[in-house]
């Protein structure tokens, strides 16, 4: 193998360019040429592919966002639109690729290496929703920024007498909610792991205020209820003044801290050393102290671990 690539995918997440970076000093060190495909599948299946050299991926490491852009781009799943990716490809001579992103970015990189292509994944999103790794590339450094969020919130509600309901992302995921909530000593997490007990709630925040709390934070995960109502109903039901607050994209952004980075390094380097072992349709996971690879079938289907104890932190210590 002579020519790989590396490209993000799906929702960007802080420490990707610190995944290209190790991806591409690991690729020029091994002596390939490596390539950018920029703006994701789309931009591949539109053949936006460059030829990085070592100074392009220099002064990136500390930065968020993806320098390669990103994007969504439904449309991969259709056979003739993979070929024509394909074609690009093969243009070029590029024989791997490195993938990071989402479960929506590891479907395509295990499309791609069924049609030849050897493709890795590395995961990288804020929702640490990939069960083939212990943490995802950017969960910890969008968790800073909830926690920095929410003890912002805190000082005003405090000051006030209010309730917090704070909207945290993760998709189908609770993991952002759970560690924000510990992190910064909420009264009540909800997330899809939890499920939503609407009166355990409103009573849990009730006897906060009867017994001369000054606040009370909720946090909970997007799309499973609408926290403008809730705090309504909140209010209420308790009589706490309640604001809602949804954090929004601003968990997707700020330079990374420095764990993302670790991982992102570390991680990027294992990838080229699967693709220079002829390795394709591996998905890299940290376990534990270790990096790890598994079939993207595999870490696809694979259920989630749930963390069942710091569940019960949350409650025993509000
Ligand atoms: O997967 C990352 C994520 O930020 C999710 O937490 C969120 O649900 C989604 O992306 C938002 O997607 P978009 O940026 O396309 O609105």
């Amino acid at each position: 193998m002579k020519k790989i690539a590396v490209m993000t995918s799906g929702g960007d997440a802080p420490g990707m360019n610190a995944a290209v970076r190790a991806v591409v000093r690991t690729g020029l060190h091994n002596g390939y040429q490596v390539y950018g495909i920029y703006d994701g599948y789309e931009g591949l299946t539109n053949g936006d592919i460059r030829l990085l050299g070592r100074g392009d991926v220099g002064g990136i490491i500390n930065r968020g966002g993806t320098i390669l852009g990103s994007a969504r781009f439904p449309e991969f799943k259709e056979k003739s639109v993979r070929e024509k990716a394909i074609e690009q490809l093969k243009k070029i001579g590029i024989e791997g690729i490195v993938v990071i992103g989402g479960d929506g970015t590891y479907r395509g990189a295990q499309a791609l290496t069924e049609m030849g292509i050897n493709c890795i994944g590395l995961p990288g999103t804020i929702d640490n929703d990939i069960s083939s790794t212990d943490y995802t590339i950017g969960f910890y450094t969008a968790l800073q920024t909830i926690v920095d969020s929410i003890d912002k919130l805190r000082v005003t509600s405090m000051s006030h007498k209010r309730c917090s309901v704070v909207e945290v992302m993760g998709r189908h995921c609770g993991d952002l909610a759970l560690y924000s909530g510990i992190s910064a000593g909420s009264e009540y997490i909800i997330t899809p792991e939890t499920g939503f007990h609407k009166q355990l709630v409103l009573d849990k925040i009730k006897e906060s205020h009867n017994v001369g709390r000054r606040h009370a934070i909720v946090v909970v995960t997007e799309h499973l209820l609408n926290v403008s109502e809730f705090s309504q109903e909140i209010e209420e039901f308790t009589k706490y003044e309640t604001r809602a607050t949804v954090l929004g994209h601003i968990q997707r952004g700020g330079d990374p801290v420095a764990f993302d980075r670790v991982l992102a390094t570390e991680m990027g380097e294992y990838a080229v050393d699967l693709l220079k072992n002829g390795k394709g349709g591996r998905a890299v996971g940290l376990k534990g102290m270790d990096l790890v690879d598994y079939d993207i079938n595999f870490a696809l289907s694979k259920k989630r671990e749930i963390p069942k104890k710091r569940y019960g932190l949350v409650g025993r210590l509000s």
